[in-house]
């Protein structure tokens, strides 16, 4: 398959810019487009058969049910029970980064869910994504664009990377702002449990619901045999090749001064080892996978730039690479979840 590329420029109307791609997805087709979280794979969410595409160009389980996302936080209503916690959420976050899982109703095919009788639904925030779901006519089922298990993408050029040849179209409009995907929460009568940690934080979720629980797949490995509640918890997820262990800080005095000294002895021991830390310790580290993702206080740094640095050792020779793990509060918890399995769960604390 060709894959048509559409490159916008923000300057211009986007309408026009849109249409091809939208014309693309109304008739059965996969577009790869941008979203402030991370790029998708869309296909029509009203056709069964564009969900099995989905999961083909992705080679992806195809018991992993598809977000749907819709122009209009009011349009949930034609395609899930809403209800007056969905408004609250929707009036407070939408559109924005937050996935909310309702009861669907019989227009979603159960292939978009995965079989499952709830759907998770939308209003992204980006500009272009809306556009293209407006113009589409049709609400737009997509995972995020990326190859199963490979990192979620962030640029166009990382779609490029996994799925040229594979889709009908790649729409690049730059960097997607946040860089984590969404906040997945699921609505349980008057309370939240959150599935997946993102950009909208337990702690703003509990302005709008005082009762918000943290799904247990977030901070550890589900017991063999458990089922998550989201069902793409469960898969090895965020990976580079190499083996990723996430380093943490055990307690006392000069955790800085302690990590350095750790990583100085890995580099030391071999100059190929990967590195993913803060801006602050590079500067006494030397080795030629030593990559950086912002400042250690700059939370917001570190998610936009995860995937991306994580894709990139895959362009290394690094067996092995340390990562540097920052707090769990705000949108640290999303961060720390995705390093955790980017590193199959292993943590060393020193
Ligand atoms: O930010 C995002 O959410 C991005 C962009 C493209 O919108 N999308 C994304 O999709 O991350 P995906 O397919 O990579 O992740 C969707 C997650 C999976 O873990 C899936 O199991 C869960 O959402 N999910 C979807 N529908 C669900 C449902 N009905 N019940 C429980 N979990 C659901
Ligand atoms: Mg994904």
């Amino acid at each position: 398959m060709k894959t048509e590329f559409i490159k916008i420029d923000y300057e211009k109307p986007l309408s026009a810019q849109i249409e091809r791609a939208a014309e693309i997805i109304a008739a059965g087709g996969l577009v790869a487009f941008p979203t402030e979280t991370v790029y998708g794979l869309g296909g029509n969410a009203l056709d069964a058969d564009a969900a099995q595409h989905i999961y083909a160009a992705k080679g992806r389980p195809s018991d992993n049910p598809l977000i749907v996302h819709i122009a209009k936080p009011s349009d949930a209503e034609k395609y899930a029970f809403a209800g007056e916690l969905y408004d609250k959420l929707a009036k407070a976050f939408m559109p924005g980064p937050l996935t909310v899982v309702l009861p669907k109703r019989d227009i979603i095919p159960f292939s978009v869910t995965g079989g499952l009788d709830s759907v998770g639904i939308r209003c992204p925030g980006h500009p272009v994504a809306r556009e293209l779901i407006r113009k589409a006519g049709v609400p737009i089922a997509a995972p995020s664009a990326n190859l199963s298990g490979r990192p979620s993408p962030t640029t166009a050029a990382h779609c490029v990377d996994d799925l040229d040849g594979r889709v009908d179209c790649i729409v690049d409009g730059g960097e997607s702002e946040v860089g984590l995907e969404s906040t997945i929460v699921k609505i349980m009568g008057d309370s939240l449990t959150v599935l997946r940690p993102g950009a909208i934080t337990p702690e703003m979720l509990r302005e709008i619901c005082p009762n918000v629980s943290i799904d247990g797949g977030v901070f550890d490995k589900l017991p063999e045999g458990t089922a998550p509640l989201a069902p793409g918890m469960k898969y090895r997820h965020y990976a580079p090749r190499a083996k990723v262990y996430l380093i943490k800080d055990a307690g006392g005095e000069d955790f800085d001064r302690r990590v350095t000294e750790f990583l100085k002895e890995k580099l030391a021991e071999d100059p190929e080892t990967g590195v993913l830390c803060f801006d602050e310790y590079a500067e006494s580290l030397t080795g030629k996978n030593v990559l950086t993702f912002g400042k250690k206080d700059d939370e917001k740094a570190h998610s936009h730039l995860l995937f991306d640095r994580l894709r990139h050792f895959d362009e290394t020779d690094a067996t092995v690479i340390y990562a540097t793990a920052g707090s769990t509060e705000g949108i640290g918890l999303a961060l720390y979840n995705r390093m955790l399995k980017a590193a199959g769960y292993t943590v060393l604390n020193i």
